[in-house]
């Protein structure tokens, strides 16, 4: 019902050799039928270059940030046209890193998504609570909040481009992972938001990738979970070998 979709999140990692290293490593260990979807998000510099190796191939290409603007005068961002027209087909909004670090709010995440949809990229767009906030007991209001507000204005037609990816602030980059069970649970969570939104039909067709320290080690539990539809990979999408092994999920 569901395509389950991997995507590796480079975040600020490879140069255009490396990216071109990895993408090479990563088409030949590959052996992936159309039961899931795999995605790699490099750096906008190495994007042009790895574009020609992933045509015709089962890999889809993504960015990990866009602007909100068609075109103009902002010095620094790149346009939703401009990531299809490097061959981009998903893009990553609204990480938390960017929220954190680069002060993105819940608005801004909307305006990115309705832009990057008008474009034809398919958003993938991140939510996730901190660790003060989840040992308050806020982690799902938090969340479920953040949905609703990326989603303000989005139709139920175009929610069959949306991913979202839950990703737990203090389960990135920390070798801490939600535990399958914890991550389940919100994953039900964001789902039944999505069902008072667009309705069950909807909420049934989106995917929803569980993001942070997902590992060759941890990945076959998070995909057994029925409400866990992929991942989100940072620091285990740098090497072939771990993410071949997650895409590989059992
Ligand atoms: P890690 O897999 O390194 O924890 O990063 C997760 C992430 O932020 C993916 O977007």
């Amino acid at each position: 019902m569901r395509t389950p979709i991997i995507a590796g999140n480079w975040k600020m990692y490879k140069t255009v050799g490396e990216a071109v290293e990895l993408v090479k490593a990563l088409l030949g260990g590959l052996n992936v039928g159309n039961d899931r979807e795999v995605v790699v998000c490099p750096p906008f510099t190495a994007l042009y270059a790895v574009r020609p190796l992933l045509v015709g191939t089962s890999v889809a290409l993504g960015a990990q940030n866009v602007y909100h603007e068609r075109e103009g005068a902002y010095t620094g961002e790149i346009a939703p046209g401009m990531l299809v027209d490097v061959g981009c087909k998903y893009v990553i909004i609204g990480h938390s890193e960017r929220r954190q670090y680069f002060g993105e709010s819940d608005a801004g995440v909307n305006r990115k998504l309705h832009a990057a949809r008008a474009a034809g990229l398919r958003p993938i767009v991140c939510v996730g609570e901190s660790k003060p906030q989840r040992d308050a007991g806020e982690a799902e209001p938090i969340v479920t909040g953040q949905v609703r507000a990326a989603l303000e204005g989005v139709s139920a037609e175009h929610m069959a481009d949306v991913v979202i990816a839950y990703e737990p602030i203090w389960a990135i980059g920390t070798g801490d992972t939600a535990t399958p069970a914890d991550a389940q649970a919100m994953h039900l969570a964001i789902r039944r938001t999505l069902a008072e939104l667009y309705g069950d039909a909807v909420a049934q067709a989106v995917r929803i990738q569980y993001g942070g320290s997902v590992k060759p080690d941890n990945i076959d539990d998070l995909m057994a979970q029925p409400d866990i539809d992929g991942a989100l990979v940072g620091g285990a999408s740098l090497k072939a070998e771990s993410f071949l092994r997650i895409v590989h999920y059992r």
